[in-house]
């Protein structure tokens, strides 16, 4: 697994300057392709010992602009190590990936942590807010290692939790909010820059009925305003919200229907 987001306590604003923004390439086929996702011949083994776990098996798949996707699949068999590399928190040991027209095979462990600070927005079940920051605080937190300046960080991070219907808690700590709002700060967390690809892994396994409803109406509020989204779960009820289901076995990704073909490309 890579270096993780930078979102932790060391180096949460304050005295600390955070890293120089890294400029990443240009996509290919600029301006913004109708493919978000598109992963080709991807495999993932690990070596552990003398015996080989093979977690992906030569999974292609693409994934169109505006897509709303859910990932099955019965314990163990493969959804967390696709959900990793598709957030380019770890890399393949064949196949190709490109994210957002964006080859990331070759990118260094510095413009991988730029791509997933700046194209990708995480939302996780355990909501992996950082306890002693205020909502808003948390919010502004890719931003800041995205390098964007004070005064438009915090309009973006208020705006973001405005636009989760948390305009009123913007100065609560997480230990402030219900668990189903500390989801919602995550969430924010996850569109403030405006990324090309919001995953969410098992975002409401850490919820009640009446809170998994809540996150997941404001998933299908995205979806509408045409956010990609990628949701893994292993339950079905929550898959069922996701216009279309894959379901990974033994690391085959099965029932990957196409995307169709976008108009103009
Ligand atoms: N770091 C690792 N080293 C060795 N094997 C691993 C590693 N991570 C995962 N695996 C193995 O790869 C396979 C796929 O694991 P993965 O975590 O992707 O499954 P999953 O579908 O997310 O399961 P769950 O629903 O239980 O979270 C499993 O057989 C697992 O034991
Ligand atoms: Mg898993």
């Amino acid at each position: 697994m890579l270096g993780g987001f930078g979102w932790t306590e060391d180096t949460a604003p304050g005295p600390r300057v955070p890293p120089p923004p890294v400029v990443l390439p240009e996509a290919d086929d600029a301006p913004a392709s109708e493919v978000v996702v598109a992963l080709e011949g991807i495999s993932k083994t690990y070596a552990t010992g003398a015996a080989e776990v093979h977690a992906l098996r030569d999974v292609t798949l693409r994934i169109g602009r505006g897509e709303y996707v859910a990932v099955i699949g019965p314990s163990g068999s493969g959804k967390s190590t696709l959900m990793n590399i598709l957030g380019c928190l770890d890399v393949a040991t064949s196949g190709r990936y490109e994210l957002d027209g964006v080859d990331v095979e070759d990118l260094s462990e510095a413009e991988l942590a730029a791509v997933r600070n700046t194209r990708i927005g995480f939302v996780f079940q355990q909501f992996n807010l950082l306890p002693t920051l205020s909502a808003w605080r948390n919010v502004e937190l890719p931003l800041v290692y995205a390098g964007v300046a004070r005064a438009e960080r915090r309009e973006r991070a208020h705006a973001a939790l405005d636009r989760v219907g948390l305009a009123e808690r913007v100065d609560h700590r997480p230990s402030e909010l219900s668990g189903g709002q500390q989801q919602r700060v995550a969430v924010a967390r996850a569109l403030v820059t405006d990324p090309a690809l919001i995953l969410a892994d098992e975002p409401t396994g850490n919820l009640d009925t009446r809170s998994s409803e809540d996150v997941m109406g404001l998933l299908e509020e995205l979806h509408t305003s045409g956010r990609t989204i990628v949701l893994i779960t292993h339950d079905l009820d929550v898959a069922a919200a996701a216009r279309r289901s894959l379901t990974v076995r033994d690391g085959v990704l099965l029932d990957a229907a196409p995307v169709p073909a976008a108009s103009g490309t």
